[in-house]
């Protein structure tokens, strides 16, 4: 099941939890209202069957699907590319990703530029919205297996902060100041 809770700082390992002291969590709700990012759970053994992914794929048309996993025996240039994941930027579209196996932390900037870590697991679903800040680090088991999806072909290019004078960033920029909620 999904968590998330402000992080201050990253001066130790990134795999670490990093919550504050008391940890200061952040409910699903907050985090919509925050950052824009959305949450499903799904079932990881029935969700090729069961309809609610596919409930989920046609109300959003996600037409592109695929697999990532990140290990070392299995990710080219492993640590270039957790480098890269773990370096701040943003998408011109949706980041959509669907734990199949395995765990690691989403970081997101909320409104007022905290950093807000998300640990995702097995059946956790994210949709991080166009233009958000952030970035992802494996945990300390260095595993995770997702599917990727797309509204139609995929651009994986990231933009690195700062990116502010892009489109999707100026958009996302304005959905925060109008709220997330009046949106949906
Ligand atoms: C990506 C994630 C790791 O851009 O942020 O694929
Ligand atoms: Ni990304």
């Amino acid at each position: 099941m999904v968590k998330a809770w402000y992080m201050d700082d990253d001066k130790n390992d990134q795999r670490a939890e990093h919550h504050r002291n008391p940890p200061q969590f952040v409910s699903l709700d907050e985090l919509y209202k925050k950052t824009g990012v959305e949450y499903f759970s799904l079932n990881v053994d029935t969700h090729e069957t069961d309809g609610v992914l596919d409930k989920i794929k046609k109300d959003r048309g996600y037409t592109y699907e695929d697999r990532m996993e990140a290990s070392k025996a299995t990710l080219p240039n492993y640590e270039e590319k957790l480098v890269a994941f773990y370096t701040e930027h943003l998408h011109t579209d949706e980041e959509i990703r669907f734990v199949l196996d395995g765990s690691g932390y989403f970081d997101v900037r909320d409104r007022d530029d905290q950093w807000i870590r998300i640990e995702v697991t097995p059946g956790d679903m994210l949709v991080l919205p166009s233009g958000i800040y952030h970035r992802f680090t494996l945990d300390f088991n260095n595993y995770i297996k997702v599917k990727r999806f797309f509204i139609g072909e995929p651009v994986w290019a990231a933009h690195n902060r700062p990116s502010d004078n892009m489109d999707a960033r100026r958009e996302y920029v304005e959905k925060l100041t109008k709220g997330f909620v009046a949106a949906c």
